[in-house]
């Protein structure tokens, strides 16, 4: 920290942004919601997208649409190019064509996607109070009785068939099915390559009628991606280019996920305009790369259930005199620690369970060693400074005795 005044620091902060001296131009164009004019190496998918939806424009059905691939693969951002695109062409020929677009994580419940789905036809619904079948049959209504061909896209939807079953997707698939006049068309996206499996057949083969996979980008595509970007996103046209290539390769290290990349430069970019610096260099996009894995870290840590905490500071506490400790030591930390603050002791059955849990999340990392004639035990540890977790957990008011 610099040792100046926080009066002089805020000044200085105040003064920089009135000289005008930005790195940035434009933050929109580095936002998760800006859709650029070209998306490189998507072609074929806007094409395809493009073509399923074309037979709207003629008066005619079209079929429903499945997206998926891994996030950060450009799904979302395809599917709403297009579709606003549609809305233009269906706008200036003064057709009865409306888009909606509804993403099922963010939205949360079905009645909120309903929602998202109602104001695209003009249908005001009440913010609760009717049932996911009324609000449906209301929509449905409308839509009849005006004449729309409407596109719904349903982003996320393996959110959606994994935390309220698919029972909303069968009500839409169903609906859509019995409208007339009127037509609606479903164009689902999914970043688990998996969710088919946990959908309902009816409701898989009437949303996959047509389907396109998203593949991965290869690290020189991201790259482009981002060149493209910062081109428009920095001043003076200086094109941080060591910055870009090492976004490029970080965000490219586990599969091409363009969202990592696009995310890491802005907050590259936002670390470096906070410095005062100039241009963006490599050590700020260093810097971000901290600072977003330690927001991952904090957003994990204070949202695991209090069980997983008390075992995560199981883990911690025998840690102290071996680096590394055995399921046993733990279950036995474990214990004390529960009686200590007064809740309910697990069984280690289920410590094991939240032992996986932390693994997968990357919080605990466990290994397997042989010891000798006793066969073999698994040893686990933290992958987060104890400091940090006592931190975040001293929100937390029943765990105070045990930090
Ligand atoms: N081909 C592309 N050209 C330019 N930007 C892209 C391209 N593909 C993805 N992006 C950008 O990368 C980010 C992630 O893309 P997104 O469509 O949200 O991925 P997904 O929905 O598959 O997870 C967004 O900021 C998006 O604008
Ligand atoms: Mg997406």
């Amino acid at each position: 920290m610099s040792d100046k005044k926080p009066e002089e620091m805020l000044d200085s902060i105040f003064d920089r942004a009135l000289s005008g001296k930005h790195i940035l131009n434009d933050n929109h164009v580095l936002s998760s919601e800006y859709i650029p004019e070209k998306l490189p190496f998507r072609e074929k998918q806007i094409v395809s997208v493009g073509q399923t939806l074309a037979p709207l424009l003629k008066g005619m059905k079209c079929s429903n649409l499945l997206l998926y691939g891994k996030t950060g693969t450009g799904k979302t951002v395809v599917a709403r190019y297009v579709i606003d695109r549609l809305a233009q062409k269906a706008h200036s020929n003064n057709m009865k064509i409306r888009v909606a677009y509804s993403n099922a994580r963010v939205s949360r419940t079905s009645y909120r996607v309903l929602t998202d789905l109602a104001n695209s036809v003009d249908l005001s619904i009440p913010f609760t109070g009717l049932s996911i079948g009324e609000v449906l049959q209301r929509i449905v209504n409308k839509i009849s009785q005006d004449g729309y061909f409407v596109v719904f896209v349903l982003d996320e939807i393996d959110y959606l068939v994994k935390t309220h079953s698919d029972n909303l997707l069968y009500e839409l698939t169903r609906s859509s099915d019995r409208l007339s006049p009127g037509f609606l068309c479903l164009v689902g996206i999914s970043n688990d390559l998996q969710f088919k499996d946990y959908l309902d057949p009816r409701v898989l083969s009437s949303l996959s009628e047509e389907e396109l996979v998203f593949p991965p980008y290869t690290a020189e595509e991201i790259r482009s991606i981002l060149l493209q970007r910062a081109e428009m996103a920095f001043t003076g046209g200086i094109t941080p280019t060591a910055a870009i290539n090492l976004c490029a390769a970080l965000a490219g290290s586990e599969h091409g996920d363009a969202r990592r990349a696009v995310d890491l430069l802005r907050i590259s970019a936002e670390v470096a305009e906070r410095e005062g610096a100039e241009q963006l260099e490599e050590k700020h996009v260093r810097i971000a790369v901290q600072k977003i894995e330690r927001d991952r870290v904090n957003d994990a840590l204070s949202s695991l259930p209090l069980q997983a905490k008390v075992v995560l500071l199981s883990i911690l506490r025998c840690g102290d005199d071996d680096s590394s400790c055995s399921t046993g030591t733990v279950f036995e930390k474990y214990h004390n620690l529960c009686q200590k603050i007064g809740i309910e002791v697990l069984t280690q059955r289920r410590v094991s369970g939240l032992l996986s849990e932390l693994d997968l999340l990357g919080l605990t990392s466990s290994s397997v060693v042989s010891s000798g004639r006793y066969g073999r035990t698994k040893k686990i540890h933290s992958s987060i400074p104890i400091q940090l977790v006592r931190e975040i957990f001293s929100e937390d008011p029943v765990l105070t005795p045990i930090l």
